[in-house]
């Protein structure tokens, strides 16, 4: 079988990197081009070290890109949406791991970014893309939007308890602890070494803009809150969302246990990680860097009706690149795993 061609436009940046290093070993995958402007013409591994060795190739610019079957986008946010029609001519299927085309209500679109969308004729054009909530729709899809980082581990953490109905719909809580690569491979007063290192930074303790992607998925037909705050941790990679939900009815730590199991025992890279003893009793976010795994706990309080549910991810990973060729095979027909099958250092 002939490979599929596929291309990266922002393969300079941190995701970018990380799909390249995914896509290289990919068996059914030709990477045709890798745009950076800041790098036109030099080899890749000299911007990711990593790879040296497993591509000779060089950066294009992206007005350079030549026609193939897929283009990932990895690009600043309001890229996608200004060149979608250009980018669409170069490739009959599109994965965008922007935020541009992740929300379908316009209004809600500007309410959480703060500015019209340029294109929002295309936001329903676009499947969202967390594999575990929408593969079907993936299956025949030419266009996708893969999940935010912060929004796919909150989103997985609590889809069983929305999906069923069980906790109150507006007490939710999520806090969030995040690594620096999140916000990519620029740098800035905040990401300036002395300035990140060993910091516990509340940085968007409201309106995150990933906020507005959990609602949406979450809540199936009706009016839902989310009280989700972010703070960035002295770590590189990965996330740990603490999320807070009351139950409607008295539950036991064994109903969740089903719950869980019910929505997420067939899932390749959903691992329900809760043990009685040990270290790592619940997930955490250094056992899965450079994996696509999302790994789910919980814990109920006797004193209440509230469980804790604690879910963890690398956001490079299931966060972005991993998740983005998850829907990649989807989209193909391949075995869902493909590319992905490898499990974390230990020690780390
Ligand atoms: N970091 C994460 O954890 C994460 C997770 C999920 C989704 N995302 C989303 O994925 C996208 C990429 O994130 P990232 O962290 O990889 O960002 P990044 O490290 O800043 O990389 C951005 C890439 O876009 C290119 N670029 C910047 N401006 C451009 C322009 N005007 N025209 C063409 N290319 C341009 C850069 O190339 P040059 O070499 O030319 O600068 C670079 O390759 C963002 O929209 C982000 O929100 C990020």
């Amino acid at each position: 079988m002939n490979k599929i061609k596929v291309s990266i436009a922002g393969g300079s940046g941190y995701t970018g990197g990380e799909l390249l290093r995914l896509l290289l070993f990919h068996p059914n995958i030709e990477v045709a081009q890798v745009t950076s402007e800041a790098n036109v013409g030099k080899f890749i591994y000299k911007i990711h070290p990593n790879l040296r060795k497993s591509t000779q190739l060089k950066f294009s610019s992206i007005n350079e890109l030549e026609k193939c079957d897929l283009l990932f986008l990895c690009l600043p946010h309001g890229s996608s949406m200004n060149r979608i029609e250009e980018f669409k001519n170069i490739a009959e299927r599109i994965i965008d791991l922007s935020g541009d085309f992740r929300l379908k209500d316009k209004e809600e679109f500007k309410k959480w970014y703060h500015h019209e969308h340029t294109n929002p004729a295309m936001l329903n054009e676009f499947v969202y893309g967390i594999p575990e909530l929408h593969r079907e729709k993936m299956k025949n899809a030419k266009l996708i939007s893969s999940a935010g980082c912060n929004a796919t581990t909150s989103i997985l953490a609590l889809y069983p308890l929305y999906k069923e109905g069980l906790i109150e719909e507006d007490r939710t809580v999520i806090e969030v602890k995040v690594g620096s690569s999140e916000g990519g491979n620029k740098s800035s007063d905040s990401s300036h070494h002395p300035e990140r290192s060993g910091s516990v930074r509340s940085y968007m303790p409201v309106q995150h803009r990933h906020t507005a992607e959990i609602i949406q998925e979450l809540s199936f037909g009706k009016k839902i809150e989310v009280h989700f705050s972010a703070t960035s941790i002295d770590m590189v990679r990965g996330i740990l969302a603490t999320c807070h939900v009351f139950t409607k009815q008295p539950l036991e730590e064994k109903d969740l246990w089903k719950l869980y199991r019910k929505y997420y025992n067939d899932e390749p890279f959903i691992r329900i990680v809760k043990e009685n003893e040990g270290i790592y009793r619940y997930p955490e976010p250094k056992l899965l860097i450079g994996t696509n795994y999302c790994d789910i706990g919980f814990k109920k309080d006797e004193f209440s009706n509230r469980f804790v549910i604690i879910a963890s991810i690398d956001n490079l990973m299931k966060g972005a690149a991993g998740q983005a060729l998850q829907a990649f095979n989807l989209m193909y027909g391949f075995n869902e795993t493909t590319g992905l099958e490898f499990p974390g250092f230990h020690p780390i």
